[in-house]
């Protein structure tokens, strides 16, 4: 038990896939895990964990925001042990370089967060990053999966509707996509010395105003699970 986990010692694994939305943990266990058992069901934030191709992997739905995720990602390095976790979200495209269907890869997360600030003060501006060994294996295992992947620098922001963020320079100085949890992430797996990564199917488009229709949804959503659990077995 933690604070925010119901499961005992041992039934969440070394290994977990972290997406937002805790019925998307729910797919994911029921899709692609070999007997996958439910280990949290407080606040309707549900876990399991079950084997990925004979490896023991586990799925925590994170809730949206960095607040929501640091609880989570704090208590399954804190308490569980955890020392592979790979976010598994949606993004909002913000530059010409990214199509609608491209899986992003978070190589590092810029943030108007004050988690940086409050851990560094004011004079430290940290660059929260993703674990070098998990990003190389996403993308190999992108290629021989041969779906198309886009990687660089994303923005995790604490306001989904900000109507003071200025995008077009986000977006001319390389700011691939928005999305609202991986820098906490980033920020605790390095606290904790253990391994994070963030990968995002684009939902919405900011420059061409498109949004991808259910369908592709799932189907980007897949693609970009299959990386993840084929990065963190071999990771
Ligand atoms: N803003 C913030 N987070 C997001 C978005 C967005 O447009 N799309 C998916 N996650």
């Amino acid at each position: 038990m933690s604070l925010h986990l119901a499961a005992p010692q041992g039934a969440i694994a070394e290994r977990v896939l972290l997406p937002g939305d805790p019925l998307r943990a729910k797919h994911i266990a029921e899709t692609y895990l070999k007997e996958p058992k439910l280990y949290n069901e407080i606040r309707g934030a549900f876990g399991y964990t079950g084997e990925y191709k004979g490896v023991p992997v586990s799925v925590q739905g994170t809730g949206m925001g960095i607040p929501s995720i640091a609880i989570y990602v704090n208590e399954l390095i804190r308490d569980y042990g955890v020392k592979k976790l790979i976010r598994v979200g949606t993004c909002g495209a913000m530059h010409n370089d990214i199509k609608m269907r491209d899986v992003v890869i978070a190589q590092g997360a810029t943030t108007d967060s004050s988690i940086v600030r409050n851990v560094f003060g004011p004079t430290i501006n940290y660059a929260p990053i993703a674990d070098f060994n998990l990003l190389c294996k996403a993308v190999e295992s992108a290629k021989k999966l041969n779906i198309s992947t886009k990687v660089g620098n994303i923005i995790t922001v604490d306001r989904f509707y900000d109507d003071e963020i200025d995008n077009e320079k986000l977006s001319q100085y390389g700011i691939l996509a928005v999305e609202m949890e991986t820098a906490a992430l980033y920020m605790l797996a390095a606290k904790y010395a253990v391994q994070g990564l963030g990968i995002f199917t684009v939902s919405d488009h900011f420059l061409t105003r498109e949004v991808i229709s259910a369908e592709e949804r799932q189907s980007g959503f897949n693609d970009m699970v299959e990386i993840a659990l084929e990065t963190i077995i071999k990771a």
